[in-house]
């Protein structure tokens, strides 16, 4: 059969991304899918001004990106417009003026081409994105969702067949890093400033709270944490400064026990859905995924009990097309969704 090629775009938060995802043997052929290109524009420098993400900005400067991204990847595949079968676009969830634009061209280039459009749950790319690694995982696995809008235990059966195991009732794990990190002035976006300062300090200096860690419940909390951290963080503010370095080695410490707090919750959960499911499979997948500290300790544990863990490649565990355009390919492959000629859109923020 001839190979089908999907275009991918993902434009929900802060990074523009477009790929090119092939189906080698199209979408009845059993081969795996390969990423032929793909490129990517993130906006942090634009954002850290700010503290955070300001939506009408993050539209604006998808407007801007879209189309040279599209022309990037097609350069980097050697392939023209009219190499493109199905435009796939993230539908949901994400701030809607940003979705809007990847999913506005994503339409307009369908219908300008006459090919088919199919919209992409972006947790679902995440999800998906490993399938990209050189080691992919195999069905079923429990998948840990960790990004700075959600933190999810989910068992996975097949594309498409996610059943929930639990969920945060507040703040995301990516959320928990990004807010300890502004209180200690590290800026946005916060985990991986956090993670690097963290290193410099004692994971054990404080102690801190690790909501829901005892019991079956695979659910998460990390809204206390953060109250935590600020009260810890006016102790130390405080205390004497006699260092004279603006209490740099406690603000490391207490970056490392935050960061011990988050990943010794994650670790723990991760370890009971696999027990609880009888699983011998984890996939990590989201933007806290990218975590060392997180990697080790999963990699130790899961090590000692037999359980393989799958990561997507470094780069593609923060947003990115490629998994948007993946997990469409996966989609259509396994018959889970159809693309249409249809171009009248929406988005779900939500
Ligand atoms: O998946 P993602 O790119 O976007 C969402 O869909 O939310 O995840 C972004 C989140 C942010 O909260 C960011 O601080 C966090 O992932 N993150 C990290 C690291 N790299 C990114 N958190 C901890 N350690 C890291 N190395
Ligand atoms: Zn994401």
């Amino acid at each position: 059969a001839a190979p089908l090629r999907v275009l991918g775009i993902e434009s929900s938060c802060d990074e523009t991304g477009v790929a090119l995802v092939e189906l080698p043997e199209g979408v009845a052929g059993a081969a795996a899918p390969r990423l032929l290109a793909h490129a990517l524009h993130s906006q942090i420098d634009m954002h850290q001004a700010y503290g955070g993400v300001v939506p009408e900005l993050a539209s604006r400067d998808h407007i801007r990106r879209v189309v040279p991204l599209l022309r990037e990847t097609l350069a980097g595949a050697g392939l023209g417009l009219e190499a493109v079968d199905v435009v796939a676009h993230t539908r949901g969830p994400g701030l809607a003026g940003a979705l809007l634009v990847g999913t506005g061209a994503a339409c307009a280039l369908a219908m300008a081409l006459d090919r088919p459009v199919l919209g992409v749950h972006h947790l679902e790319g995440h999800l998906l994105s490993p399938f990209l690694s050189v080691d992919p995982p195999e069905f079923p696995f429990v998948a840990l969702l960790v990004s700075g809008g959600h933190t999810q235990l989910m068992r996975v059966d097949g594309v498409g067949r996610y059943a929930l195991l639990g969920e945060t009732i507040d703040d995301a794990a990516g959320e928990a890093f990004d807010k300890s990190a502004k209180m200690l002035g590290l800026g946005y976006p916060g985990g991986p400033a956090l993670a690097r300062l963290a290193e410099q300090g004692h994971p054990q200096a404080y102690r801190l709270p690790r909501p829901l860690l005892r019991g079956d419940l695979l659910d998460f909390s990390f809204a206390g944490l953060k109250t935590a951290v600020w009260t810890q963080l006016a102790k130390i503010d405080a205390g004497e400064d006699t260092a004279g370095d603006g209490h740099a080695q406690e603000r490391a410490d207490l970056a490392a026990s935050t960061q011990a707090a988050i990943v010794e919750v994650l670790v723990a959960k991760s370890l009971l859905a696999l027990k609880q499911t009888g699983l011998k499979r984890l996939v990590v997948a989201g933007g806290v995924g990218a975590n060392r500290q997180l990697r080790a300790d999963l990699d130790a544990q899961c090590r000692r009990r037999g359980v393989r863990v799958h990561y997507p490649e470094l780069h593609l565990c923060t947003d990115n097309g490629a998994m948007i355009a993946l997990a469409a390919a996966m989609r259509l492959q396994s018959g889970q969704a159809e693309a249409r000629r249809q171009y009248d859109f929406d988005v779900r923020p939500r």
